[in-house]
């Protein structure tokens, strides 16, 4: 039985978010410049996108660009833009025989006006599609997008359009850039470090964190079905007993 075939389809997560990590490692490795390995990232980036499209994922969010990533080198920051560019104008193909719309989280006006025109281009095309949504997380971090929702709700309160006493987690996510999305239930990072490193702090409250040791070039469609294997033989409690979970099922 392959890997695919051992995937429950019915107890697929919704949403899986991904920490893309190992590019820089890549590439050294290869004694070539850091941009060489996310080149090669992109690639992988397709590979997983259209095997989460046809699985029956229906969201997916990637961390393809930090608000730390701006005090890299220039150069390579550059690269990167250009490369993001060239690739949502390249893949706009892939994404519509697919149907997947994408979609997009982070400081807007950070990014060069370029890269803002490309993704309003990609997304405004793709809008009508709903298969799946790949989310770019680009100059996002999740303390940035925290910060402009307590400014949001902070302004309401001043306006009185809400008492501090209303204030719950539902609003709290309401404000956050993800509200459209729910939950990921499954976050994956390559590359062997175990880190958060800034990325849906809020969101990930009770997903189930799957760490994978290759480089994000490195993995494969079968590295994402066995991230999936994983994450469906975890017991989910979300603060409750075994026992509690079990009589319920
Ligand atoms: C982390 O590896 C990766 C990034 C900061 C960029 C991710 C970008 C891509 C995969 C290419 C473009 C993406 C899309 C969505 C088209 P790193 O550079 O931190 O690697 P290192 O930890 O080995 O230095």
């Amino acid at each position: 039985m392959s890997l695919k075939e051992k995937i429950d389809a019915t107890k697929l997560p919704k949403h899986i978010a991904i920490i893309m990590d190992g590019n820089g490692r890549w590439a050294k490795g290869k004694g070539k410049l850091r941009i060489f390995g996310h080149h090669n990232g992109v690639g992988t980036v397709k590979t997983i996108t259209e095997s989460c499209a046809k699985l029956g994922i229906k969201h997916l969010t990637l961390y393809a660009f930090s608000t730390e990533n701006w005090s890299r080198p220039a150069i390579e920051v550059r690269a990167l833009m250009e490369l993001l560019v060239d690739t949502m104008r390249k893949e706009l193909p892939t994404l519509m025989k697919n149907d997947i719309r994408l979609s997009f989280i982070g400081n807007h006006a950070d990014l060069p006006v370029k890269c803002q025109k490309q993704l309003h281009a990609t997304m405004e095309a793709t809008a009508a599609n709903n298969r799946m949504d790949l989310v770019l997380a680009l100059s996002y971090s999740a303390k940035w997008d925290l910060v402009q929702a307590v400014k949001n709700i902070a302004g309401k309160v001043k306006e009185g359009l809400l008492e501090p006493s209303e204030i719950t987690d539902k609003i709290i996510d309401k404000e956050l850039s993800t509200h459209q999305w729910p939950h990921p239930e499954l976050l994956i990072r390559t590359s062997g470090e175990k880190r958060i490193s800034n990325f849906l702090l809020w969101e990930i409250a009770y997903s189930e964190l799957y760490f994978c040791d290759k480089l994000w070039p490195d993995f494969t469609e079968e590295d994402l079905f066995q991230a999936i294997l994983d994450y469906q033989q975890r017991e989910r409690r979300f603060g409750k007993t075994s026992e509690q979970i079990s009589s319920t099922a």
